[in-house]
């Protein structure tokens, strides 16, 4: 496999590749192997994954863990405008059965200011389960509000606005098999225009596709 660009058309839109799909795929392996070390023989951890940003991670990380585990997820929004989140946290999907007992393993694509896995966690706690960790696969620590700390890194990096497997911009990029850095012209002609879905949107809409 190339490990530098792929030939995904939505590249284009990008300022720079930060990891490429080789690079995160190696994480990946090397973290689903340190999480099955990590547990107990016989511990059937349940993963949640955060939706709806966690869902690529989340699929390729499970299939490294080289034992059961068990699925479900969590939905939740922060209110607000803009990229950043706003502060607080709704819950939009809750999970399907009880953890009472059950060893937790939140996975998440990115943790920014980390309010959204701080009420996250405290609600799963009132919930009795054996324990909870967490997995992220990108953490920006310097964008921190609240203290938390991930039991599982894939890349801590720089406070910089990053999209691909699994991240969006205005919910578009999710499916580039890297993660990149958008190109300003993405997403500044988004805040002036808003255009309808399926229009073009980028000046750049010649080189790119945004
Ligand atoms: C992102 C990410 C985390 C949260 C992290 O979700 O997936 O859930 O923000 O930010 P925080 O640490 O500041 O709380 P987002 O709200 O963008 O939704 P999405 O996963 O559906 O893209």
């Amino acid at each position: 496999m190339n490990d530098s660009l792929t030939d995904h058309p939505l590249e284009r839109d990008l300022e720079r590749v930060l990891l490429s799909e080789g690079t995160i795929q190696a994480r990946v392996r090397e973290l689903g192997a340190r999480i099955d070390r990590d547990y107990e023989p016989g511990d059937e951890p349940l993963l949640v994954g955060i939706l709806k940003g966690a869902c690529i991670f989340l699929s390729d990380l499970l299939r490294a863990i080289p034992r059961h585990v068990a699925l479900d997820f969590i939905a939740t929004s922060s209110y607000g405008a803009g990229a950043r989140s706003s502060g607080q946290v709704r819950l939009l999907k809750d999970l399907d059965k009880p953890v009472e007992g059950r060893h937790i393993l939140i996975v998440e694509d990115i943790i920014d200011s980390g309010l959204t896995l701080t009420y996250l966690k405290r609600m799963l706690l009132a919930r009795r389960p054996a324990s909870i960790r967490i997995a992220t696969l990108l953490d920006k620590p310097t964008r921190r509000k609240l203290p938390l700390t991930p039991d599982y890194v894939g890349f801590t990096i720089e406070d910089l606005f990053v999209v691909g497997y699994g991240l969006d911009f205005d919910e578009r990029y999710r499916n580039l098999p890297v993660i990149g850095v958008l190109k300003p012209a993405c997403y500044q002609k988004m805040d002036e225009e808003a255009p309808q879905a399926g229009e073009p949107r980028g000046r750049d809409a010649k080189e790119g596709t945004c």
